[in-house]
């Protein structure tokens, strides 16, 4: 503890009135070491369940289990301490209706400490998210491109670039709003939808490949640091951390096979 006293972390709340303020900044975090350096920068990191992909090589985020969420929520908060930690609700653990949700998200917020959990769906959601929130569960909502549904979706696609679709899009914002979720992610949404959205709804929108448009952005913390090797066309990278791992490890290799094992500098030497 600093002399000063605990820091306290951000909440669900204090999310919620930086709507139409200052840029809302996220990252996802899976692990305690990598939490610990987003930590100081971020107001929000989201365990998310695109862990089973980028983490656990999983063809999609379908495999992710409760108990690894929750395993992974652990980490990341005790890599962290300033910023809120929302950690996702995975497929088939909350659409069976408002009691099995209840029943992992209480899971998650009682195992992990964290502040919230996040779920996908718009208007089919609403209910859930108003049983949650009513039960002391902070909700961040996720619509546009909901990965959870890319076999409904047929693919990782764009949303709304049909005009038809913007409607039913914005209805769906509208209804999570409403049903009390404190910020929305719009995933994979146009520039105008994204502005349309935030312009209609009360609580901040978090953009991932959404455009400046709304109150915040989230990306893939490999995605950014470049650790990926194919990311979305929407992902700057900040870093080129894969080539600088992938370098350090052939320097390695090749000096084990030259049998210079660095070790020899620093080695043991049996006690006299
Ligand atoms: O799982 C995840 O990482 C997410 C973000 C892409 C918003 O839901």
């Amino acid at each position: 503890m600093s002399k000063h006293g605990p820091i306290r972390r951000r909440t669900a709340p204090d999310i919620a009135a930086r709507k139409g303020g200052e840029p809302i900044v996220s990252l996802t975090a899976y692990a305690a070491s990598t939490a610990a350096l987003a930590d100081p920068h971020c107001d929000f990191l989201l365990v998310g369940d695109s862990v089973g992909m980028v983490v656990h090589g999983y063809p999609s985020t379908l495999p992710v289990s409760l108990d690894l969420m929750i395993l992974h929520g652990q980490a990341v908060m005790r890599g962290s301490e300033q910023a809120l930690v929302v950690v996702d609700l995975p497929f088939g653990s909350y659409e069976g209706g408002p009691e099995a949700a209840f029943t992992g998200a209480a899971r998650v917020l009682a195992e992990t400490g964290c502040g919230a959990v996040k779920l996908e769906g718009g208007d089919h959601m609403a209910e859930t998210v108003a049983f949650l929130v009513a039960r002391g569960i902070p909700v961040m909502a996720h619509v546009g491109l909901t990965p959870q549904a890319v076999n409904t979706l047929g693919g990782y696609r764009a949303q709304g670039r049909e005009r038809e679709q913007w409607e039913r899009i914005e209805a769906d914002a509208r209804a999570v709003a409403d049903a009390g979720a404190f910020s929305i992610v719009l995933e994979a949404v146009v520039e105008p939808l994204a502005r349309r959205i935030t312009e209609a709804v009360a609580i901040p929108t978090i953009g991932i490949g959404a455009s400046a448009a709304c109150d915040g952005q989230i990306l893939v913390i490999d995605d950014m640091l470049g650790l990926t090797p194919r990311v979305a066309k929407f992902v700057k990278r900040y870093g080129r951390l894969g080539e600088h791992a992938e370098a350090a490890i052939a320097a390695y290799a090749s000096e084990v096979r030259a049998r210079h094992f660095p070790a020899d500098e620093h080695t043991y030497a049996p006690s006299a």
